[in-house]
């Protein structure tokens, strides 16, 4: 099947037409310059800026010293998840299930989202036999959102093939409680949902758990986005007080980066085609350029250009490279993972099993798969770069979580190396892998915050409730 010639040609044609994919470190600075100014942009005035800069109202990370037991959601990704944290100081254990969630529900009304995950919630309470039990709820909601505290918080838009009607600019919170009271549950435990947090927010709380000098993370999954803590005195459209510590994690949502054509100078035809094909044309145009739910699709398409040239498998295309969201990010892993030639042939032959192809075919498909993968790996660097020389410390930890992060073979070195390289030198830093930031994140979070209690009593019915709410730092 192999024949042993490579033909030079043809690789050069394909370089050429995949040239466009490579970024020089001045294309990477320029978009770091870009990138800095939207930051400041949405420190000052959020309508109006692409990349928002969202305030989370997390302004103390944990000592450490948190205890208790308290129940978690996570939900953002392709999977949801109901978590129980037990926290005995630095130490957290933890028992999760995960429930799907079907596209149907994904893309259906809000209503139906919230009593699934009222319905997992509760499923998941009765099989840990949580029973009569007042316990605390941190919700990692994975979306952007327009927070007024740590439990008011209003959903700007969705992401990642999400699309539930009438939840956008609706307090995510009061709909979750909503749901949660409206369920009738045997357990007849009271549930206090007393945080609600971003995913790269509960990586940065659960990495500064365990290191004092984490103080930014970066989550690349399924979409991307980076937080990082940011003195008061920077963030120009806080209106809260100014106690100590004068501190607060920013969620920058920086996956929104590129709309309006910041970063028309370097968008190719394929992500034009992905991203007016993608339920949310125009937005997410930085995510959409890196992240797990798209890098598998940006290389089908490039390789389809390819096939169509004759460049490779003779012009004719195997059946994974047909259809949308056929080839999936796992498959750019696997091809960019291989170690030889031997299982570089071994992979290639299981994902294009119906066709034929040779040596030259090989090593096209990997430049591509390696040139899409590098790119993304070297746009977040970009971002992580900027937040550093945004935040001026000698040293800082970032936390990192996320599919394409812990399971590409190379995205994560090339970053780390790349982030070296545009980086101001006084400005050192080191990654650290988040053990499950989503749930244990919102756990330390509502710990931390319970610290703050303040009980009110409720009524329903011959019930009388403790509800604990939060003085929310405004
Ligand atoms: C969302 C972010 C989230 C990121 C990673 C993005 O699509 O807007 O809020 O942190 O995905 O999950």
């Amino acid at each position: 099947m192999c024949e042993e010639v490579i033909n030079k040609e043809r690789i050069q044609k394909a370089e050429q037409i995949t040239a466009c994919l490579v970024l020089n470190d001045e294309k990477l600075m320029e978009i770091k310059s870009r990138m800095h100014h939207e930051f400041e942009k949405g420190l000052r005035d959020e309508q109006h800026a692409i990349i928002k800069m969202l305030i989370t109202y997390v302004r103390d990370l944990p000592t450490g010293k948190e205890i208790g037991n308290y129940l978690a959601l996570d939900l953002g990704g392709t999977h949801f998840r109901v978590l129980l944290v037990n926290l005995n100081g630095e130490k957290a254990s933890m028992v999760s299930k995960t429930y799907a969630v079907p596209v149907d529900i994904m893309t259906g009304h809000g209503s139906k989202l919230f009593a699934h995950i009222a319905d997992c919630l509760y499923d998941f309470i009765e099989k840990e036999k949580i029973y009569q039990k007042r316990i605390a709820l941190g919700f990692t909601f994975s979306f952007a959102c327009h927070q007024y505290g740590l439990t008011a918080s209003k959903l700007v838009r969705w992401s990642k093939g999400f699309d539930c009607a009438g939840v956008q600019g609706e307090d995510v919170c009061r709909l979750l409680r909503e749901a949660i009271y409206e369920k009738h549950s045997r357990a007849e435990t009271f549930i206090d949902v007393v945080a609600i947090i971003n995913d790269s927010t509960g990586t940065l709380i659960s990495c500064a758990h365990t290191n004092k000098d984490c103080y930014a993370a970066l989550i690349v999954g399924t979409g991307c986005n980076a937080c990082y803590m940011e003195k008061l005195e920077n963030v120009e459209k806080w209106t809260g007080n100014y106690t100590e510590p004068k501190q607060v994690i920013i969620n920058t949502e920086l996956g929104a980066f590129g709309e309006q054509n910041g970063l028309d100078f370097i968008e190719t035809e394929w992500d034009k085609i992905l991203d007016k094909k993608s339920i949310n044309p125009g937005k997410q145009i930085f995510e959409k350029m890196l992240s797990g739910m798209y890098l598998g699709e940006i290389a089908r398409l490039v390789l389809k250009t390819i096939c169509e040239q004759k460049l490779i498998f003779n012009g004719n295309l195997p059946l994974i490279l047909r259809r949308p969201n056929e080839f999936k990010t796992k498959h750019v892993s696997l091809i960019d993972g291989a170690e030889d030639n031997e299982s570089l042939q071994r992979t290639m032959k299981d994902i294009f099993s119906d066709i034929n192809f040779d040596k030259t075919d090989m090593q096209i498909i990997r430049m591509v798969t390696s040139r899409v993968s590098t790119r993304g790996a070297y746009l977040i660097a970009c971002g992580c770069s900027t937040i550093l020389e945004k935040m001026k410390r000698n040293f800082c930890v970032i936390g990192y979580d996320g599919t394409v992060l812990r399971s590409h073979p190379k995205f994560k070195d090339i970053m780390s190396k790349k982030i070296e390289e545009l980086t101001d030198k006084n400005y050192k830093f080191e990654l650290m892998k988040s053990e499950d930031g989503s749930g244990k994140g919102a756990a330390l979070v509502a710990a931390v915050t319970y610290r703050e209690k303040r009980p009110v009593i409720i009524k329903r019915g011959r019930k009388v409730y403790e509800l604990t709410t939060f003085r929310n730092n405004r």
